[in-house]
């Protein structure tokens, strides 16, 4: 049986009806067709999926969609500030190639976001220990480092 969920997504609201075991991730990706956050492991372990829930980081396929009853979600398709402006995280991936295949990209600029938001990028180390939890297959990791880097300074 479904339940009725309010969510603001990306400054949208929903008024919506989930099933109570669908996780944040799948509502974005099959009811809202945001396929922007991508599910890599679906078990908390790869940070393909994560988005920002009342501006704090979150992996959403840990988190049942009615959890966030009321709250703003954000995702990687409204991170931009609009029209064919790209947010300052984003330019900086594109310009120290902080990818390859580019599948992890959405959840590696949700948490380099949220990396300096949250004062982590005071360092290397600081950065690197902060963006464990995104797995890059192609090991972007050092480029990854040096976007946020340059976003910070
Ligand atoms: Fe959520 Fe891997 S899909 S952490």
């Amino acid at each position: 049986e479904k339940v009725p969920l309010k969510l603001a997504v990306n400054g949208k609201r929903y008024k919506l009806q989930v099933e109570p075991r669908t996780t944040l991730l799948d509502l974005l990706r099959e009811q809202l067709h945001l396929t922007g956050t991508k599910k890599g492991c679906d078990y908390g372990q790869c940070g393909a999926c994560t988005v920002h829930v009342d501006g704090k980081r979150i992996n959403s396929c840990l988190t049942l969609a009615v959890m966030q009853d009321g709250k703003e979600v954000t995702t990687i398709e409204g991170l931009a500030p609009g029209g064919d402006k790209l947010h300052p995280m984003q330019e900086a991936f594109i310009k120290h190639d902080g990818f390859q295949c580019g599948y992890c990209t959405p959840g590696q600029i949700m948490s380099a976001v949220a990396c300096i938001r949250e004062g982590h990028a005071d360092s290397e180390g600081e950065i690197r220990e902060y963006m464990s939890g995104n797995i890059c297959r192609c090991g972007a990791y050092t480029n990854i480092v040096a976007a946020i880097q340059e976003v910070k300074n």
